[in-house]
């Protein structure tokens, strides 16, 4: 089958990455991973684009001019799909109209409910019943895109931060390849 170019951002941990690689290398998996980028040169996901021999772009955001030099990359491998998987900056409006409506998110709450960070201690804090994932379009408002795929979960009485963060990456990983085949599939 024909595959998509596709690119990651990261900034962290990279373990969606990581599950994303391991769902392209299926045969039937829409998409190919042609670049990973990442604001942070440290970052400990980088480990597994150097594993699987991907081409890494480390942009510093610093530079006034790093959404233009990714837009450069981008264009350079024939990227058609963005999927941010922990990216921690927010993209200007300048970059999501250069790239409407091929960039998707994966957001660690049940949106529209918990945009933003620190999602786990506020959705402890409201004594939520049932929490999860969201695989959703970016545009120009922060986590308000249109919602490709969402997966729940029932909270413990006994949870902590900790323990719903890996639960709820656990469900994340399948949610976000779910969303990519879905998606391919309405195009
Ligand atoms: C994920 O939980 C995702 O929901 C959020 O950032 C986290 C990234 O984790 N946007 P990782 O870097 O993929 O391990």
């Amino acid at each position: 089958m024909v595959k998509l170019n596709s690119c990651v951002f990261i900034s962290g941990a990279g373990t969606n990455l990581k599950a994303l690689i391991r769902s392209s290398r299926e045969y039937n998996f829409p998409i190919d991973i042609k670049l990973v980028v990442s604001n942070k040169k440290s970052a400990p996901g980088l480990i597994y684009a150097k594993k699987f021999s991907i081409p890494i772009k480390i942009i510093n955001i610093k530079d006034s001019l790093f959404e233009i030099k990714i837009l450069r990359e981008i264009k350079k491998h024939n990227i058609k799909l963005i999927c941010l998987a922990g990216y921690m900056k927010i993209l200007s409006n300048f970059f999501i109209k250069n790239f409407k409506g091929k960039i998707i998110n994966i957001h660690p709450s049940l949106l529209p409910k918990y945009k933003g960070v620190n999602t786990f201690s506020r959705i402890l804090k409201n004594k939520e019943r049932f929490t999860g994932c969201t695989v959703h379009f970016v545009n120009e408002k922060l986590d308000s895109g249109k919602i490709i795929l969402k997966k729940k979960f029932k909270i413990s009485n006994n949870e902590t931060i900790e323990s719903l963060k890996k639960r709820t990456q656990n469900i994340e990983y399948r949610a976000f390849s779910e969303a990519i085949t879905k998606l391919y599939r309405m195009i």
